[in-house]
Parts: C-alpha cells; sequence; structure tokens
C-alpha cells in the first residue's frame, strides 16, 4: 500500500510528498538550528500520518502532549520506576496504542535513563508483536551524545545503546526511528548514519554543516544551501522524500506546540505589594509533592584526577585527623596561570582540542605541585578564552570586561575565545583582530570560518560591524558602549604580535 504524506510545498509548487511505507524501512534525520522548524515539522508529520501508522513520540519537553486531544495518543509520564517503563513499553506494543512518552520536568541523567528503559521495551517486545511504529525522538543528541558529558557513563550507554538499537537494529522489528537533531555534531555518528531520509534546514555552524555534507553526499559548496534557510523551510532527500536534494516549505499544524517562540507582551501594571507576591507560598503550594530527588552528580575529571594525584603520595598527605594547611590561593593562581601560559605559548597548541589540553594542563599542575584542587574542565574552557583574549590588568577588573565576559556566557563554549578577543580589543580600544587572528583563537587556519563567526555574533546582535575610509573593520559592542579600533582584517597574523 503506498500512502504519501502531505509535508507542505515543494519548490516549483508541488506538494511535497513523503513516501510513509518506505519511510518505514529507510528511517528519517532531521537537522536545523535552534527556531529553524524542526519540532513543527515533526508534528506536522504526525498529524498527517496518525490515521495510517502507529505512533510513539519520545519527547523531552513536553511539548507533543497536544496531539493526545486531537489525535488520541496516549501521554505516559516517564516520572515512573525503569522496569515498569520497560513493561508499559511492550504493552504499547502488543495493543498498538499511539503514545507521547513525556519526559518533562526530569533532569538529563533521568531522561536518559527513562528514554533507554522504555526503548528498550520497544526493541525486545514479542516477535509476535512487531508490527510497524514511527519511533519520533525529539532533541536526539540528548539520548545519543557523540561526546561524553556531565551525565555517569552508565545512563549514556544505556540510552546511546537504546539509540543504536533503535537506528541500527529496529527495522526488522518494525520499529522506524524519526529523530530530529540542532547539531549534527553533537549526534554519535552511527545513530545518524542509519538514517537514508533527511530534511536538512538551517544550520549555521561548519562543523554541523560538514557533517550534513558528509551524509547527503553532497560537496561542501553545496552544503552551504542550508547556511540561508528560513525557518519552516528544509532540503528533503532520500528514497522516501526525493531523489535529488529538494528545497521543500513544511506546511502548517492542526494542534499547537505547548511552547512557542517568544513574543514580547506588556508588563503588567505593578501590583501593590510585589514582595508579598513573590515571598509567601499559595495555598495549593504547601500541598504540592516533592520531586524525586535527583541522583548524586557523577564525579567530575579534576576530581578523579585529584584523588589519584592523592593516592601516589600516601607518605606526604597529612594525617586524616590533623588540619588542611589553608591553599596559599596566591601560589595556586600563579602556578595555574603559569600552566595557561604555557599551554598558550605552544604554536601547536591553538589547533587542538580544548580536551587535550585540560589534560596536558592537569598534568602541568602536579609537576608544579600546584595547590589545592585542580579546575574543572569548564573552568579551564573559560579561562583558557580569557587568557587567550589576553586582556591586559588594568582592564581586567573593569566593568566593561566583566559584561563581556557575562555576554561570552551566552554562546557555545568553542565561540567564547573568539568573542572575548574581540571584546578585548574594543576594551582596549585596539584594533580589531585579524580574520588569521581569529581564525587562530578559534583553532582554524581557515580566516573565511573567522569572518563568519563575526557574522554570527552580529545576527546574535552582539557586535555591529564597519568598515571606515580605508575599509578597515571596526567592531562596537552595544552593550559594552565602545568598539575597537580600525583593523585590517587581512592582516597576516604575526605570532609574535598575538603575544
Ligand atoms: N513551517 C512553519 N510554519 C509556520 N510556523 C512555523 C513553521 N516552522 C516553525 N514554525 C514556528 O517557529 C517556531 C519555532 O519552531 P520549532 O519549535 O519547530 O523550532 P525547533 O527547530 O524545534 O527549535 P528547537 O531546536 O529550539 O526546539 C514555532 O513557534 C513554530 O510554530
Ligand atoms: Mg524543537
Amino acid at each position: 500500500m503506498k500512502v504519501q504524506i502531505d509535508m507542505g510545498a515543494a519548490a516549483g509548487g508541488d506538494t511535497a510528498g513523503l513516501d510513509l511505507e518506505e519511510l518505514l524501512a529507510t528511517r528519517l534525520l532531521v537537522q536545523g538550528n535552534s527556531g529553524s522548524g524542526k519540532s513543527h515539522l515533526l508534528r506536522r508529520l504526525l498529524e498527517q500520518s496518525a490515521p495510517w501508522v502507529q505512533q510513539v513520540v519520545v519527547d523531552p519537553e513536553g511539548d507533543f502532549v497536544t496531539l493526545a486531544d486531537r489525535f488520541g495518543h496516549v501521554v505516559v509520564d516517564a516520572q515512573r520506576a525503569e522496569p515498569e517503563l520497560t513493561r508499559i513499553a511492550g504493552r504499547i506494543r502488543q495493543h498498538r496504542v499511539s503514545v507521547i512518552l513525556n519526559l518533562e520536568g526530569l533532569d538529563v541523567e533521568q531522561q536518559m535513563r527513562a528514554a533507554a528503559a522504555f526503548l528498550g521495551g520497544l526493541f525486545d517486545a514479542d516477535r509476535d508483536h512487531w508490527y510497524p511504529v514511527l519511533v519520533v525522538v525529539d532533541e536526539a543528541q540528548l539520548f545519543a551524545p557523540a561526546a561524553a558529558g556531565d551525565v555517569s557513563d552508565d545512563a549514556r550507554k544505556l540510552s546511546l545503546g537504546a539509540m543504536t538499537n533503535l537506528m541500527c537494529r529496529g527495522r526488522k522489528r518494525g520499529l522506524a526511528g524519526v529523530i530530529a537533531t540542532q547539531r549534527l555534531a553533537k549526534l554519535a555518528k552511527n545513530v545518524a548514519a542509519e538514517a537514508s531520509n533527511f530534511l536538512m534546514g538551517r544550520t549555521f555552524l561548519d562543523i554541523d554543516m560538514a557533517r550534513a555534507a558528509d551524509l547527503l553526499g553532497m560537496d561542501r559548496r553545496q552544503s552551504e544551501m542550508f547556511r540561508d534557510l528560513a525557518r519552516g523551510h528544509f532540503v528533503a532527500l532520500g528514497p522516501a522524500l526525493s531523489r535529488r536534494p529538494l528545497p521543500v516549505t513544511i506546511g502548517a499544524v492542526e494542534t499547537s506546540a505547548r511552547s512557542t517562540s517568544p513574543k514580547l507582551t506588556p508588563l503588567p501594571e505593578a501590583p501593590v505589594d510585589a514582595r508579598d507576591l513573590i515571598f509567601t507560598p499559595g495555598p495549593e503550594e504547601a500541598a504540592a509533592p516533592l520531586r524525586r530527588p535527583p541522583p548524586p552528580p557523577p564525579m567530575p575529571t579534576a576530581e578523579i584526577m585529584a584523588q589519584l594525584a592523592r593516592s601516589r603520595t600516601p607518605a606526604l598527605e597529612p594525617a586524616p585527623t590533623e588540619p588542611q594547611a589553608p591553599v596559599d590561593e596566591a601560589a595556586r593562581e600563579a602556578g595555574i596561570d603559569r600552566a595557561l601560559r604555557e599551554i598558550l605559548d605552544d604554536r601547536d597548541g591553538a589547533f587542538r582540542s580544548d580536551a587535550v589540553l585540560y589534560q596536558d594542563f592537569l598534568v602541568r599542575c602536579r609537576i608544579r605541585r600546584v595547590p589545592g584542587e585542580a579546575l574543572s574542565l569548564s573552568a579551564f574552557r573559560r579561562r583558557l578564552a580569557v587568557a587567550r583574549a589576553g586582556v591586559r590588568d588594568e582592564h581586567a577588573g573593569s566593568d566593561r570586561w566583566q559584561t563581556a565576559l557575562g555576554l561570552s556566557e551566552s554562546l557555545p563554549d568553542d565561540l567564547q575565545g573568539v568573542f572575548l578577543l574581540v571584546a578585548r580589543a574594543a576594551v582596549a580600544h585596539e584594533p580589531c583582530p585579524s580574520d588569521a587572528a581569529l581564525a587562530r583563537a578559534y583553532g582554524t587556519h581557515s580566516p573565511r570560518r573567522a569572518r563568519r563567526l563575526l557574522a554570527y555574533f552580529e545576527e546574535r546582535g552582539l557586535v555591529v560591524l564597519r568598515n571606515d575610509l580605508r575599509g578597515h573593520r571596526i567592531a562596537a559592542f552595544p552593550d559594552l558602549d565602545c568598539e575597537t579600533a580600525a583593523g585590517d582584517a587581512d592582516a597576516p597574523e604575526s605570532w609574535q604580535a598575538a603575544e
């Protein structure tokens, strides 16, 4: 039976069709930056295919529960014991009921464990119940992350295993994975690689674009088209969609998402006693059940390294009952600064990943006997970004620099260093760094990428770029109320000049 799902309009005015039976055999990957319209697209797919196929949605934000009223999906609240979720999943396959697994309100580790238990139940269903099911996973990078994060190894293995089973071995059991992600580079490669159909939305970062090009078998230049896509516009490719990359515009949906893009709304008139309103508990709060306590956080790498270092030199350790000597903060700071400087002075260091540099840093701290706890990876990243920006002492304590540090935190980790480099030039009113200098701060040899980063900061409203009469670049920071001096964007980078 051939069922064509209507996803919206294709280029040229035709209907953008999706062959449902083919989709069941060949799976789908949707990728696009936040706000590109992935969840809307999944909703369109779910609504259009609801009469034809059983559906299971793994929903981290509780966005899709609104399908229940209109299409009769049962909402399964994930706040239950894992074996129970596995048993419920088995019954879902037996009775062919469409459901939303609502993971809202759980922390990331609990979400991973719950999704793993649930997907495991779908996968291990009795052979008699292997009917076709669309298994839609929004924010799939949460459940199949490309790299270890802050969750325990155990939770990550469980959830990654369940997602790998879904995408790699699910087809025979009737499970058809449809996964969506904001960042391809953050999604485990083996999970992404099993989809044969793609809907690619607006993508900004090079690393995601490169992964998309690889997956789609396009050359990098062709994949540039993902950069300028508007919200709701995707490029479709795959046996269930189109044999050639086909621009499509996703059509309207019948149900609405619970969360929508923020809209400015006038503030309420100031109430009589605002303090009273927020500090006095309402009557229903007293009776509200307390949430399950979160599991203990995994031990940070820094702590493990510190423990290892301690266990090597037991004779030098003070007896546990003796009071610990206070850490000499000045010596600690000087030691950390020195280790950071050594790393920065290493010319090749700019092109190594932060994780590799972090290991190098920890070893240097141990060799120098830097007192106190080791820095965590995230603290190290920030210190490195700040050190790379190289702000001078007279500016380091200034309000402007503190604001710049605050602004940088709203950016992804890997972009903070570049942002701070330009912000530093503005705070000190020095020439805007050249593309080559920005590229080095980003850990790349490509000046073109550096320019795109500046364009990204501008798009986020963090900087305004302009050229002076000689064509030299000036970056103004509206939040900092200052701007760089004019700098030649094409100047070749001199290693010494960046010191
Ligand atoms: N094709 C479309 N037509 C009309 N509105 C759309 C379309 N696509 C998306 N939108 C609207 O744009 C907003 C953002 O879309 P959506 O929530 O789907 O983005 P997203 O890619 O899932 O983002 P995130 O990764 O942050 O979850 C929503 O308010 C949605 O209703
Ligand atoms: Mg979404």
